[in-house]
């Protein structure tokens, strides 16, 4: 039975779905997009139907599953399914089926659909630890993103048996999410296909005991909207992630920090290969000058200590001041609550960064919303407005900006 509301005009899905026990997790991404209305065809390899069966995608999908490159040969299935297709997603795509995907291997239906396949391909790879992290594997994964593959990161966790570590597939509504995305962006190019961008996002917390902290309003989203739309466009993304509470972007490498201080440490290591590091996070300015171990306690009839701050290190601006690599482009936000521009321009300059988001917050502005509006000031002069919208919608703005500076320099 499938209750697909699928459109006539519906965007056409290829499911590649390759051996490994994470097989089980494609049904719920295949109810996901079917459930969105998209055409799916499954193709299942022959290891992956060791996992689930024929019976189940077909239920799932409302279509035969296309297992057979032998089969209605008439209908030449091993370019048709690959050229009719608006997504190819493998997930799970195996350490083997990547290879092959890699070498431009083609002994079996989904290995001719991917070399027939025109439109974006995405790879949700799942795998044990060692496998994903064997040369081999990388630098397979390192060819298929530099033609323009999106190949997710594998989430962190539980792998099959008892041990655990980076290789599990991604939550399938990620991955749906992911695919979502890219579906969004047409036949529009991965852009940033080959490049390493960090990203910083949410806000730091600078304890003051143990159940005290100083901190600040931002949620993580915009910074989790440019990790997302980063990897939409093919980069590969580090996203540091201070205190957000959201649900990891698929396909974008996650590392978690708390205070500034551990921020700089992961931003200084995550910026020594990065084509781009953008620091959207709210950084705190001060920390408290003491860490009191135990919980501060009132005192009846005792006025309180005035708390003594010290300075935190500006991470924006040793950035942009030591270049991890030649050509890196920087790019700051500037959080403003009046006089924006003005206070925009100025920081541009101090902090020596290459571009400057500014957008206004306060009161029903920015923080924590799913939408925001901002201008996107260039140390070249140049100055974007992006009006009031989506967080998506100037993030793409600002990787629009980011393009435009890594081809200029390319080109050099
Ligand atoms: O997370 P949301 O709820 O979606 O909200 C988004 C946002 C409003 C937090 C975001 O759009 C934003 O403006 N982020 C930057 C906030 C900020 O810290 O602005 P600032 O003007 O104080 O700092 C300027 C720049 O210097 C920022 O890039 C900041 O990351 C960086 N900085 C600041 C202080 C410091 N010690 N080190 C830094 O690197």
């Amino acid at each position: 039975m499938n209750a697909s509301p699928e459109q006539p005009h519906a965007p056409r899905v290829v499911l590649g779905v390759s051996g490994g026990i994470a097989a089980y997790k494609a049904c719920e991404l295949l109810r996901r997009l079917t459930e969105s209305g998209h055409r799916v065809t499954v193709v299942p390899t022959a290891a992956a139907l060791h996992f689930v069966g024929e019976a189940t995608w077909a239920a799932l999908s409302g279509r035969p599953a296309a297992t057979e490159t032998w089969a209605s040969v008439h209908e030449v299935p091993h370019v048709r399914i690959g050229q009719q297709a608006d997504l190819v997603v493998v997930a799970p795509a195996t350490a083997d089926l990547m290879a092959k995907a890699a070498h431009g291997l083609a002994d079996d239906l989904l290995t001719n659909t991917l070399l027939t396949a025109r439109c974006p391909v995405v790879f949700a790879p799942a795998m044990h630890t060692e496998m994903w992290e064997h040369p081999a594997t990388q630098e397979n994964v390192a060819t298929l993103r530099r033609r323009g593959a999106i190949v997710l990161e594998p989430a962190v966790g539980r792998l099959t048996g008892v041990d655990t570590g980076k290789g599990r597939l991604p939550e399938p509504s990620a991955i749906f999410e992911a695919c979502r995305r890219v579906l969004a962006r047409g036949t529009q190019e991965r852009d940033l296909a080959g490049r390493h961008v960090v990203v910083s996002a949410g806000g730091t917390r600078e304890p003051l005991d143990p159940v005290r902290f100083l901190g600040n309003r931002s949620s993580g989203k915009q910074g989790y909207a440019l990790a997302a739309t980063a990897a939409a466009r093919g980069a590969r993304v580090t996203l540091l992630s201070a205190n957000a509470e959201l649900p990891d972007p698929a396909g974008v490498d996650v590392v978690r920090v708390s205070t500034a201080l551990q921020l700089r440490e992961a931003a200084l290591k995550a910026a020594v290969d990065a084509d781009v590091v953008v620091m959207a996070a709210a950084v705190a300015d001060f920390r408290p000058a003491e860490y009191a171990t135990g919980k501060i306690k009132k005192v009846d009839g005792v006025e309180p200590a005035p708390v003594a701050l010290v300075r935190n290190p500006d991470i924006l601006a040793e950035l942009s001041a030591h270049r991890a690599r030649p050509g890196q482009l920087v790019v700051g936000f500037a959080a403003e609550t009046d006089d924006v521009l003005a206070h925009g321009r100025a920081k541009l300059a101090r902090k020596g960064c290459d571009l400057l988001v500014v957008n206004e917050v306060g009161d029903g502005l920015a923080f924590g919303l799913d939408t925001n509006a901002a201008v996107v000031l260039a140390a070249d002069g140049a100055e974007v407005p992006v009006p009031h919208g989506p967080k998506e919608a100037l993030a793409d703005t600002v990787w629009d900006q980011v393009v435009t500076r890594l081809r200029a320099a390319d080109a050099l």
